[in-house]
C-alpha cells in the first residue's frame, strides 16, 4: 500500500520516508552528501538563531509547520476502505474469489492502519475499528478461503458493510451512510469470475 502522514499515536517503523543506500543512484548519493556538508559547513555554530523563543525554526527561519492533523489521514483511508469495499462487493457479485480475497487483503491493510489510530478528534478510533469491522473481515475471510457457498459470502459481506456503518454511528459520523454494491460496476475493471 502507498505511505501515507505520519502522525500516529502509535508509531512503527516508516515504510515510506526510508531510502535504503542501494536505491539511490550515485550521483544524488553524491550530491546529497555535498549538500549535507555544505549545509554543515555554514550553520552557524553557537548562534542564538533556531534556539530563541524555545521556538523551532526551519533552515530558512521559518517556523515549521505543524504536522497535519490526524484528520486528513483518517479520511483517506476511509476513502480507501469505500473503494476497497465497492469492489469487493462486485468480485462477490461476479463470484470472483481471488479477485475478492484481493480486495479484502486491502481492507485488511487499511483495518491495520486504523488501529494505529488511537483517536481523532477525541474520538477513539482503533479501539471501536478493531471491535466493530475486525471480527467480521475474519468471517469474510474465512468464508471466502474455505468454499462457503455465494449467497453466504453476500450476506457476510453485507455484514461488513453494516460494520463499517455502525462504526460510523459509534463515532458520530452516522450521516456517512454506506451501501453494498449493486448495479454496474463503475470502474474500468472486470469483476466477473471464472466460476460466475
Ligand atoms: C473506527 C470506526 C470506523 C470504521 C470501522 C469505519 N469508519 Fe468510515 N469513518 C469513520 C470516521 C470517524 C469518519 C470521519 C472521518 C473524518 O472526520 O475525516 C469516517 C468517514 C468515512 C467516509 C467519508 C470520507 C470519504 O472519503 O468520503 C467514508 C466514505 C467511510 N468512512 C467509509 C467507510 C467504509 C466503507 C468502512 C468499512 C469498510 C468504514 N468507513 C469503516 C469511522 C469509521
Amino acid at each position: 500500500m502507498a505511505s501515507r502522514p505520519l502522525n500516529r499515536s502509535t508509531s512503527g517503523p516508516s515504510r515510506s520516508s526510508v531510502l535504503t543506500l542501494s536505491e539511490v543512484s550515485p550521483p544524488v548519493l553524491t550530491i546529497s552528501l555535498l549538500l549535507i556538508l555544505s549545509l554543515t559547513a555554514c550553520s552557524p555554530v553557537g548562534e542564538a538563531g533556531s534556539q530563541q523563543n524555545g521556538e523551532q525554526t526551519s533552515e530558512q527561519g521559518h517556523a515549521i509547520e505543524p504536522a497535519a492533523p490526524v484528520d486528513i489521514e483518517l479520511a483517506t483511508l476511509m476513502g480507501q476502505l469505500q473503494r476497497h469495499s465497492a469492489k469487493l462487493g462486485y468480485a462477490i457479485n461476479g463470484h470472483n474469489r481471488p479477485l475478492a480475497t484481493f480486495y479484502l487483503e486491502e481492507i485488511d491493510e487499511v483495518l491495520e492502519e486504523l488501529m494505529t489510530v488511537e483517536e481523532d478528534d477525541g474520538m477513539p478510533i482503533a479501539h471501536p475499528a478493531g471491535v466493530i469491522l475486525a471480527p467480521v473481515l475474519e468471517t469474510l475471510e474465512n468464508n471466502l478461503a474455505t468454499e462457503v457457498p455465494w449467497p453466504e459470502i453476500t450476506g457476510q459481506y453485507q455484514l461488513m458493510i453494516e460494520a463499517c456503518n455502525r462504526c460510523h454511528l459509534a463515532t458520530e459520523h452516522g450521516f456517512i451512510e454506506i451501501l453494498p454494491a449493486t448495479g454496474e460496476p463503475p470502474f474500468n475493471q472486470r469483476f466477473d469470475g471464472a466460476d460466475s
